[in-house]
């Protein structure tokens, strides 16, 4: 049902629904498995390949054991990561771009007619700005927080980070770009320290990224260098899993219809 919801949700605005592709990705020696929703989709966001479509849906499946977005390590140690799970992402490829994206994700998850998540128990993180490759520097998403202010989440609740947490890149090479994260504060029996009072930011466990927004406008090329895409374009990634847990009210994976 919120698999469903969520495509039925993207289909409404405009997006084409596409399935998901193998756990093998096709024509890309730079990754052993597919990661993130958006790999099926990299030639066209670097603009070497045209779809009939500006604007797709997809749950897909991806694996995370290995390679830049390894969360093998925390497998078994926290309630969030998993080798195996799905991805739920709407992706813009030089159609909308953040005001957009930020619309339709706080739409879909706090509107009660979608998922009616409370939102008092949410949080957003935008870039802070930093040096992105040697020597090329790129500013805080101030875009980013007016979208965010202007759909009522208050300033007390969006908070700027840098590379590790609000850049997002697929691999060494390839789309990238600032990201901005919808985090979930899953109270303290989520707390991995046992932590009662800690605040957003703490990484006990306690608030989880829900929803990633990634406002793709680079390809980092094999120097390291950025260079600009042909249009800036969105991909974002929802943890099927974790907002399923969110949906049922209970803190992990384990404890869902999922599993
Ligand atoms: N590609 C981004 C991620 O994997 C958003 O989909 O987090």
């Amino acid at each position: 049902e919120i698999r469903r919801k969520f495509l039925d949700f993207f289909v409404q605005k405009g997006h084409k629904e596409v399935h998901s592709s193998s756990l093998v990705p096709a024509n890309d020696p730079t990754l052993l498995f597919t990661n993130a929703g958006m790999n099926q989709f990299k030639d066209v966001f670097l603009g070497l390949e045209k779809r009939d479509y500006s604007r797709a849906t997809t749950s897909q499946k991806c694996v995370r054991a290995g390679g830049k977005h390894n969360d093998l390590e925390n497998v078994g140690f926290t309630n969030r990561h998993h080798t195996f799970f799905e991805m739920l992402g709407n992706f813009s490829f030089g159609d909308y771009f953040k005001k957009d994206a930020i619309a339709y994700a706080w739409e879909l998850i706090t509107s009660p007619e979608w998922f009616g998540i409370d939102k008092s128990k949410l949080y957003v993180t935008i870039f802070k700005g930093a040096e992105v490759s040697p020597g090329q520097l790129l500013g805080s998403d101030r875009e980013a927080l007016v979208q965010w202010v202007n759909v009522g989440v208050p300033q007390s609740r969006i908070h700027q980070m840098g590379m590790q947490d609000n850049f997002w890149q697929m691999g060494d090479t390839g789309p990238c770009g600032p990201c901005s994260e919808i985090h979930y504060d899953m109270g303290a029996a989520a707390s991995d320290q046992g932590h009662t009072d800690c605040t957003f930011g703490c990484d006990c466990g306690r608030y989880v990224e829900i929803w990633n927004l990634v406002f793709m406008q680079f390809d980092r090329d094999s120097s390291g260098k950025l260079n600009p895409l042909p249009k800036p374009s969105i991909d974002t990634g929802m943890g099927l899993e974790r907002v399923t847990a969110v949906l049922q009210g209970v803190i992990s994976k384990y404890e869902t219809d999922l599993v």
